[in-house]
């Protein structure tokens, strides 16, 4: 097949991680015959820098008519002055919301030979599969935001068809997994909560009577998380509860680098990053984890492209890397890792020793 994917390395060590995951989409495309055409295009400090914009509209266009975006990270001290009324992570939201991409998802699987990176004890850890769909493009993020002098306001508004939509993409997930939701809440105290509670429940009742539904607050699930994490399977939850509840489920899979996400909505268009950020303190060192990176170009084959076969194909070599003890810094003991290029060529071998081709492909 072929394909427009666009990719936007950001700040920080987005340009290496993303630069790996290119290397590793076009070693499947060599393999299986496909043909991935990349186009690069800037965006957050980097895009600040060169136009003044954090997402100009040239990036944005090139978004609208690619396949997929696979995206890096963005910001960084350069641009974190707190009076700068242009930031980075401006970009980040203006395209997940132009792209109506409302729905994150974030799965959470530790992977055996990493649990020693876990700051968790391993025999909570073995078993752990789980999902969070993080709604993308709503809450508190998006509401009016107002200072003055002597104070400060972030609107946090939910509509009943926003919380509809991505109640909707859990429970289709939830159906091809284990068939259990956790909804994520704080309706002891917030009017959205309330809604988001009471709108989740119809949709479930009336559209996945099949779903075995929960609720729980935010506060006892941040600790439920890490306490008991093999009980959940797809935990769906809003804008910002979702943002802190998977850097804490990192800690599950033993580090922010392994995490991977797709941001998708009503077409199979989607925007795919990993879940952490531009990691200033280790940038241009050549030392950043990419297996986020590469995982969330598998995520793009798989909900994008329909390359269920070479999603997994990219998933097992990871894998494989892991399992041959190829850690970078952030899963190494006593921080002696091998570097980003090191780790990308170890999943770059395993991709030639496991993934068969399958033949007669048109
Ligand atoms: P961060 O995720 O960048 O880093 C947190 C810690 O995790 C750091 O110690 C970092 O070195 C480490 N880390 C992160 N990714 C790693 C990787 N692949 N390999 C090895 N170690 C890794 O979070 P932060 O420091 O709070 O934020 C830095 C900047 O990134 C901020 O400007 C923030 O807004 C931005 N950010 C961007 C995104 C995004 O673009 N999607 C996400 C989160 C944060
Ligand atoms: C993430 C990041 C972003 C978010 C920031 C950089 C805007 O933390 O993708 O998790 O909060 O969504
Ligand atoms: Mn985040």
């Amino acid at each position: 097949m072929q394909a427009d994917i666009l990719v936007l390395p950001g700040d920080g060590i987005g340009p290496e991680v993303t630069a790996a995951a290119v290397q590793v989409l076009r070693a499947v495309a060599q393999r299986y015959g496909h043909v991935f055409r990349f186009e690069e295009k800037l965006i957050g400090g980097a895009a600040i820098d060169a136009t003044g914009e954090p997402l100009p509209a040239d990036t944005l266009a090139a978004a609208q008519r690619a396949h997929a975006v696979l995206l890096g990270a963005v910001g960084g001290p350069k641009w974190s002055d707190p009076k700068a009324t242009v930031r980075p992570e401006q970009g980040l939201l203006a395209i997940r919301r132009a792209l109506g991409l409302y729905a994150n998802l974030r799965p959470v699987k530790p992977h055996p030979a990493a649990l020693g990176a876990s700051p968790i004890k391993p025999h909570l850890l073995t078993g752990v599969d789980l999902m969070v769909v993080r709604e993308l493009t709503g809450g508190i993020y998006f509401g009016q935001k107002q200072r003055t002098a002597d104070s400060a306001s972030d609107l946090c508004e939910y509509s009943v068809a926003e919380i509809e939509r991505v109640t909707r993409r859990a429970c289709t997930l939830a159906q091809s997994r284990r068939g259990r939701v956790t909804s994520v809440d704080k309706a002891n105290v917030l009017e959205t909560s309330r809604l988001w509670r009471e709108v989740v429940t119809r949709v479930v009742r009336e559209e996945f009577p099949g779903i075995e539904l929960e609720h729980q607050l935010v506060d006892s699930m941040a600790m439920h998380l890490l306490a008991k994490p093999r009980e959940y399977d797809v935990i769906v939850t809003e804008n910002m509860f979702g943002d802190i509840l998977t850097d804490e489920a990192s800690m599950l899979a033993g580090s922010l680098g392994l995490l991977p996400s797709a941001s998708l909505g009503e077409s199979t268009v989607g925007l795919y990053e990993p879940i952490h950020g531009s990691a200033p303190d280790i940038a241009g060192r050549g030392i950043a984890n990419p297996y986020a990176t590469i995982l969330s170009a598998a995520m793009l084959l798989r909900h994008s492209l329909g390359l269920e076969n070479e999603a997994r194909c990219i998933e097992k070599a990871v894998d494989g890397a892991l399992d041959n003890g190829v850690f970078t810094a952030d899963l190494a003991p006593g921080g002696r890792g091998v570097g980003t290029q090191a780790a990308t060529a170890a999943v770059l071998e395993q991709l030639e020793l496991e993934c068969q081709p399958v033949m007669m492909r048109d």
